[in-house]
């Protein structure tokens, strides 16, 4: 086994990490199958698979911390196991039961445990769930064989800059959902058709693109990885929308906002409020809260500045210490967020 000693933890990127196991299990003949432990981080799949055709791949983020008094524990797994079923029934593919999924995230981490970040260091642990139909099909079909894998990497920010505030644009001339379609749902899909406006924001300097409501153009939508949140005065604002993946970070900080004392308002966010808020942020598993200080709207030509460029705003700094404090154990887990890996 390579020696971990030098992995610099404070400094690890948002990226691919090979670590010591992958698990795996097959839904074949009506049933799920065992688990099976891998090493090999290849698949072997027919040439006519439906992930590879017709786009049969749904997949999870989540992750794993070290806490001060030595203990694991995950970031409300189950959320995660029913956000997965739903995007496997959105998208005609079977859905991992709550009960393989937990014992399969749970061994995952265990089994790669030495890669799991120490406490202090900022990082964690992310672990991808992921299926995908296997099945070989040219007419456009479910299959009715699926694959459901989980890897785990140590990961830093997803945004390089850490918590210091970014730019993003937002760019008419592209959807990442349609109106009626699968935005909803955490499918491959939706990250192929964000790809053109997320590439051109990042060549031009911005961390991510922000979408619009796909029918309008008239509401915020999110961002490509991540939702999207104001604050304004005393209240926790973020976009309601069926085309949007609910966030399960983003329901959390709307807990944590409340149990502060302030108001949250779920509903349609016009691009022109923008123009009144205090602080927004992105927010997400792997983006955790991660500031904004300026969204252009190039198309129109209007640039939206919230505050100290060098510095997040004062509500989302409270709110991402709450949310990191309660993950690392830090923070009495009030709402029965955390699974302890005993
Ligand atoms: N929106 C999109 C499109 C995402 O990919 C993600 C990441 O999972 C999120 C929002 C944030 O969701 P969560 O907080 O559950 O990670
Ligand atoms: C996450 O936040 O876990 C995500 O899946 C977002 C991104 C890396 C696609």
């Amino acid at each position: 086994m390579e020696n971990l000693g030098n992995i610099d933890w404070e400094k690890l990127p948002f990226g691919y990490m090979k670590t010591d196991y992958n698990l795996r299990a097959t839904f074949k003949d009506g049933k799920w199958g065992e688990i099976e432990v891998h090493t090999d981080e290849t698949l072997n799949i027919h040439i006519a698979a439906t992930c590879l055709h017709y786009g049969q791949e749904v997949f999870e983020g989540l992750k794993a911390f070290r806490g001060a008094d030595g203990r694991i524990r995950i970031f409300r797994p189950l959320d995660n196991a029913h956000r997965i079923q739903e995007s496997a029934r959105g998208i005609k593919m079977e859905p991992i039961t709550d009960e393989l999924f937990m014992k399969m995230i749970t061994q995952v981490v265990k089994m790669n445990e030495r890669f799991i970040p120490p406490y202090g260091s900022g990082s964690s642990l992310y672990i991808r769930p992921l299926e995908i139909g296997m099945s070989p099909r040219v007419g456009v079909s479910p299959a009715d064989e699926y694959l459901f894998m989980v890897m785990v990497m140590p990961v830093g920010p997803y945004f390089k800059q850490g918590f210091k505030p970014t730019r993003v644009v937002i760019y008419r001339d592209y959807d990442r959902a349609a109106p009626c379609g699968t935005g909803r749902w955490k499918v491959g899909g939706n990250y192929a058709a964000g790809m053109g406006a997320t590439q051109r924001a990042k060549d031009n300097g911005y961390s991510a693109a922000l979408f619009l409501d796909p029918k309008e153009k008239r509401y915020i939508d999110e961002c490509g990885p991540a939702n999207f949140f104001a604050i304004k005065d005393n209240k926790y604002i973020t976009p309601k929308s069926g085309s949007i993946l609910p966030s399960i970070t983003n329901k959390s900080l709307q807990q944590i906002a409340i149990d502060m004392g302030l108001e949250v308002e779920c509903r349609p966010m016009k691009v022109e409020e923008l123009e009144v808020m205090d602080e927004v942020a992105e927010c997400g598993t792997a983006a955790v809260a991660a500031p904004i200080c300026q969204i252009d709207d190039y198309d129109m030509g209007k640039s939206y500045t919230f505050g100290d460029p060098a510095v997040a705003g004062p509500v989302v700094t409270k709110l991402m210490q709450r949310l990191q404090a309660i993950q690392r154990g830090d923070y009495p887990d009030e709402h029965g967020w955390v699974t302890i890996v005993e």
